[in-house]
């Protein structure tokens, strides 16, 4: 028996996490998880939500609510989403708890001590309109290694280089677009270049992980590993433990990649355990600690972990980071925050969970970028029904017609049976090797051997012609049914318990395939159908989907009371005047006659109309927002205008109307 710590990527609680997440870090890592466990293994299974750093706050800030409010919705839709895909994590935890917090601040402090910490002034962008600091995410530009011009402050994810948001080509304030200032700032830094030999060393000794991780590895030795600032200007975040840092908080993937021992740490904290356990699963070297990821965060799991675990002197280093590439939908990119993809939640909303585990493990992005269509998950669907669903379906209905339900006495007809323990012994080498997405075509193998065996011995012909030979075949069936259960259990968990269930067995474990464990005479449970088909256009209940698939959009309608209503005042307004704003590419501050006054609205209506289809026009005008300042201009109100496939389109009053008039 082995000891394993298994994680997979905090998940950001920025939004709900979609098929692209599940696919990439999550389903293989309950695969492999389910497949140890059953094989013998001891194993623990931590991951929680990243709910720290910059893409909270732009989430916060879009939804006009709070990080913490954005944090405590988020991790509860996607912990829940994830158990209801069947993916067990032993512990999901949170990085706002207290005890992540005091962990990180430890290491960092502890880090500061062995001088693989130090501070330094730095040049920080500036947005001058918008007058903050833009770490990460509030940066965007063209890398400075691939050219791509959608990288961002802290990453780029079409190479996955961390970059530096002043290393960045043609930077704009991700807020409004504006360019930024360098100012001088003091920060603290990670001396990775201190860790360059070591780690050479280190995975220069990996030569059985992934090519695509090694290969994105000493690209990055290759080039030099620099200092690199790990405390950040931005309110949110786990505080700088020293006076002289105040306001300043830990860059989120330093504190992030310890989150997978806070939560180990919680796990063993909870009430009957022993706290200190948590230390055989990251300190005793024989266990062996294997994370999952996707290939945008390989940079940060085994050049940035690995340099933080060596330095702190008495961790477990990664056995393995088995990271996926990219899962693509219909070509595109999944991403719920640009509307392409699929919300796991919304998916569940109309469909089982089984059926999309199984496709996104026979197209899962192992080696490089892969696709997902509805046609290909219809196929891979209708494939469960066809030759799994239809095997077990044929066996337990013909033992329930023509045996009364109980398992017939019979020799068995091993060349079937020792078919299925080769074949699970075939699977666990293809899982301890993470090559998943083999192992699923070696298992759908076997119930289609299964099919070609219940065919040929024909059952149906036999039980007149030579009932022996008939209990031969149905009880080698049943038998290979457990065999089916036990090597399908990782991929499609929920129906290999159905299985088991009209099996009538509990458990089963890796070594059970193969073997005769149902007895003769054995009553079994009612049987039930595993796969249903789908017929063409099955996805467009999918567009009714009551969630939409935008993040931005996930927020629910409030409702609001008569009287609240009431309180907003709506005024006919005509456009006096229309200027640009410098550096701002949406925006046009806009003077408005309310028929009271001329008041200034900085309205996002660049993209939709030019200045003179706006000068003089009518207009909707909500008076009494709160006025905003927008790219260094206050706006005292809002323009009313639709806002759809078709476009953006300002309301217009009647031509009657005046100035001043209000709008109920
Ligand atoms: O890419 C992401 O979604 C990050 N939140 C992953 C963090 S993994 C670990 F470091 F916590
Ligand atoms: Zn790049």
């Amino acid at each position: 028996m082995s000891r394993y710590m298994v994680t997979s990527a905090l998940p950001y609680a920025n939004g709900p996490k979609h098929l692209g997440h599940l696919a990439g870090a999550y389903l293989p890592a309950d695969i492999y998880v389910r497949y140890i466990r059953m094989s013998g293994n001891d194993v623990l299974f931590c991951s929680g939500t990243d709910e720290h750093g910059v893409p909270i706050t732009i989430a916060a800030e879009k939804m006009g609510i709070t990080p913490m409010e954005v944090v405590n919705k988020y991790h509860d839709i996607i912990a829940g989403d994830f158990k209801r895909f069947g993916i067990i994590f032993d512990n999901f935890s949170r990085t706002t708890r207290p005890e992540h917090i005091e962990f990180a601040q430890s290491v960092f402090l502890d880090l500061l001590e062995k001088e693989y910490i130090l501070p330094k002034d730095m040049k920080q962008l500036y947005c001058p309109d918008c007058k903050r600091y833009l770490p990460d995410r509030y940066i965007n530009g063209t890398c400075p290694k691939c050219g791509s011009e959608d990288a961002r402050g802290d990453q780029c994810e079409s190479c996955g280089t961390w970059t530096e948001a002043f290393e960045l080509i043609n930077p704009r304030c991700g807020i409004c677009g504006a360019t930024p200032e360098t100012r001088v700032t003091r920060h603290w830094f990670l001396l990775l270049d201190r860790f360059q030999e070591w780690l050479e060393g280190w995975l220069g000794g990996q030569s059985d992980w992934k090519t695509n991780v090694l290969k994105y590895c000493h690209s990055w030795l290759s080039d030099g590993l620099r200092e690199r600032a790990i405390t950040r200007d931005i309110s949110w975040g786990v505080p700088v433990p020293l006076e002289e840092a105040k306001g300043k908080v830990l860059y989120v993937w330093f504190e992030a990649v310890l989150g997978y021992i806070s939560s180990t740490m919680e796990y063993f904290s909870k009430a009957g355990k022993d706290p200190d356990e948590w230390r055989k699963y990251w300190q005793d070297p024989e266990t062996k600690l294997v994370q999952f990821i996707g290939k945008d965060n390989i940079v940060f799991h085994c050049i940035i972990e690995p340099s933080l675990l060596h330095g702190l002197g008495n961790f477990n280093l990664p056995w393995n980071v088995p990271a996926n590439e990219y899962l693509n939908i219909s070509g595109q990119k999944f991403s719920t925050s640009r509307g392409t993809g699929i919300n796991m939640g919304d998916y569940l909303d109309h469909f089982d969970p089984d059926p999309m585990r199984y496709a996104l493990v026979v197209n899962a992005p192992e080696n490089r970028d892969s696709d997902f269509s509805w046609r290909e998950y219809q196929t891979r669907n209708n494939e469960l029904a066809d030759v799994l669903g239809n095997f077990i379906n044929r066996t337990l209905k013909f033992t329930l017609s023509k045996f009364e339900g109980r398992v017939p006495s019979a020799d068995l007809d091993m060349t079937l049976l020792n078919r299925a323990g080769e074949t699970a012994e075939e699977i666990a080498v293809l899982m301890e090797s993470f090559r998943f997405k083999k192992a699923i075509g070696v298992a759908m193998e076997l119930a289609r051997e299964g099919n070609r065996y219940f065919d040929t011995a024909k059952p149906w012909k036999s039980l007149k012609t030579d009932p022996d030979q008939c209990a031969v075949t149905v009880a080698t069936c049943l038998n290979l049914c457990v065999s089916l259960a036990v090597i399908f259990e990782p991929f499609i968990p929920f129906s290999a318990e159905k299985i088991r269930r009209m099996l009538g067995l509990d458990e089963l474990k890796w070594s059970d395939a193969g073997t005769v464990l149902l007895e003769s005479g054995l009553k079994l449970g009612e049987a039930e159908i595993l796969f249903k088909k789908l017929e063409d256009g099955f996805e467009k209940v999918m567009d009714k989907s009551e969630t939409p698939l935008v993040e931005e959009n996930v927020e629910e309608t409030p409702e609001v009371d008569f009287e609240e209503f009431m309180k907003i005042e709506f005024k006919v307004g005509r456009i006096l005047s229309v200027e640009d704003i410098k550096k701002a590419k949406k925006l046009y501050k806009v003077e408005v006659d309310t028929g009271d006054r001329v008041r200034t609205v900085v309205a996002g209506m660049k993209p939709h109309y030019t200045k003179e289809e706006l000068q003089g026009r009518l207009v909707a005008v909500v008076c009494n927002l709160k006025p905003a300042k927008l790219c260094g201009v206050m706006s005292h109100g809002m323009l009313m205008a639709s806002d759809g496939e078709s476009g953006v389109f300002l309301l217009e009053p009647a031509a009657d109307s005046k100035p001043g008039d209000t709008i109920k």
